[in-house]
């Protein structure tokens, strides 16, 4: 049987959605999450972009850190928290193809 290691998504990003609704919990949601990975998304499509997907996703587990958004295949983990990020991220990571530092959450 043959493996076939080559990537469907040159880059995968999820972008946290979770939304909780108790007002003492901390969550992207709160922070208009989805709005913006809404907007990284149909920029990527306006912009022509291929090989990239914008996924929502559930909690990372590093909510007090976010809007947090995690790119792979190099598995690095951002704090994209306004249209102006969301237009540096995909100018610097999805276009230039390189580590956004700006936003880079250390692990
Ligand atoms: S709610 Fe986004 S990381 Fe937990």
């Amino acid at each position: 049987m043959t493996v076939n290691m080559k990537l469907f998504y040159e880059k995968h990003i999820f972008f946290c959605t979770n939304l909780r609704k108790e007002k003492e919990k901390i969550s992207c949601g709160k922070h208009k999450s989805q709005e913006l990975r809404n907007y990284m998304k149909k920029r990527v499509k306006e912009l022509g972009i291929k090989k990239v997907r914008v996924n929502s996703s559930g909690c990372l587990n590093r909510c007090k850190l976010g809007p947090i958004v995690v790119s792979y295949p190099e598995g690095n983990w951002y704090k994209i928290s306004s249209k102006e990020d969301v237009d540096l991220f995909i100018d610097e990571l999805l276009i230039k193809r390189k580590t956004f530092k700006k936003n880079l959450i250390e692990n």
